[in-house]
């Protein structure tokens, strides 16, 4: 195993989880994690910092909010819930320094 070089200064993991409709558990982030992605690689591709900034779709972060969707930031180790397409603008310039 090896490190792989340059790591990104800031990783956001979004999901987008699908469940069934009678899951306890909701439907999962589901379309409004795709909606979230999709905004935020909207932005690093605005920004031009694909190198800089990963965002990866991911299965469930474990939270299940009934609105929005679950993201995980690194390195901080912050999760938030309920981020909608309107939070991808303030969660891009939390860049590590
Ligand atoms: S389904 Fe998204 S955090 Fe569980």
């Amino acid at each position: 195993m090896r490190d792989a070089l340059p790591a990104p200064r800031l990783h956001l993991l979004v999901c987008a989880n699908r469940r069934e409709a009678s899951s306890p558990l909701g439907n999962g982030c589901g379309e409004r994690g795709d909606a979230v992605y999709d905004e935020l690689k909207r932005g690093v591709a605005a920004r031009a910092a694909f190198a800089s900034i990963w965002v990866t779709k991911t299965h469930c972060l474990g939270v299940c909010p009934k609105t929005g969707a679950t993201v995980a930031i690194y390195p901080t180790g912050r999760v938030l819930t309920d981020v909608d397409v309107a939070d991808a603008e303030t969660l891009l310039p939390l860049l590590p320094s």
